[in-house]
């Protein structure tokens, strides 16, 4: 289980978020829902170690307190980042894309699993083409790629619906859904697009303002906390 305790964080002297606490249960899909500029992929960013949290904070999985380690060594204590605008290397090759992040595996394995072409066969065809020439759902599964080619046990996912057309939103929750129940992953999902966190979530925590305002699971996701936390 991933555990966060008490995250602060200020960008200079700008509280973005204050005293989050939230529990990604292990081999579930945790949300955490919010309106633009709430601080969600600031959340995020102090997850991976890539923005330092207030000191009193805590992130750990299980028993193992990674708030002040390194991101590669997050990387290789089985966390998997796909970022907000997915951020994938447009130029070098897709297959070159996917063997960067197989530095982050554990087991020191150089070759890209067979399971990750699997999922997203496009990625087999393409390999040889530039990563900026990819359309841009072609780029998210590119970005949800190479997180698992460093084989995580939880994938961590900023909006991974945004800019996408259904076809392929519904084909990223089934893999996510697939992920979760054949390999018991974790996933932790912000995501804005309630009807995807309706289909493919479990829990949720909304975020107003760096703090949380609402969780539970997300069949409890009501209209009263749409209207008041969610609806724009
Ligand atoms: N590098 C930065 N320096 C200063 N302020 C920042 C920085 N990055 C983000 N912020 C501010 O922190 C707040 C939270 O931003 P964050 O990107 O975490 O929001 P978000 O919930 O992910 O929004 P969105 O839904 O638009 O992606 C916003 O007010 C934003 O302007
Ligand atoms: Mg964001």
């Amino acid at each position: 289980m991933l555990k966060i305790k008490n995250l602060s964080f200020a960008y200079g002297s700008i509280q973005t978020l204050n005293s989050v606490d939230m529990e990604m249960e292990t081999g579930k899909v945790t949300c955490i829902l919010g309106r633009n500029g709430v601080g969600k992929t600031t959340l995020l960013k102090n997850i991976m170690g890539i923005l330092k949290p207030s000191s009193k904070s805590v992130i750990q999985i299980d028993d193992v307190e990674l708030t002040t380690m390194a991101p590669h060594l997050r990387a290789k204590m089985g966390l998997g980042y796909v970022p907000q605008g997915r951020q994938i290397f447009p130029r070098i090759t897709v297959e070159e894309n996917l063997k960067v992040a197989l530095q982050a595996r554990r087991d020191r394995s150089r070759v890209i699993p067979d399971f990750v072409y699997d999922l997203f066969p496009v990625l087999r065809e393409m390999g040889g083409r530039m990563g900026g020439d990819l359309s841009g759902g072609q780029q998210q599964q590119l970005a949800i790629a190479r997180a698992l080619c460093g084989d995580p046990e939880i994938l961590v996912l900023d909006e991974p619906t945004e800019g996408i057309q259904p076809n392929i939103i519904q084909q990223i929750g089934e893999i996510l859904r697939q992920l979760v129940e054949e390999r018991g992953m974790t996933v932790v999902l912000v995501e804005q697009y309630l009807d995807f966190v309706k289909e493919f979530g479990h829990n949720f925590y909304v975020l107003n303002r760096g703090r949380v305002v609402a969780e539970g699971e997300t069949s409890e996701l009501s209209d009263d906390i749409i209207s008041q936390h969610l609806s724009v």
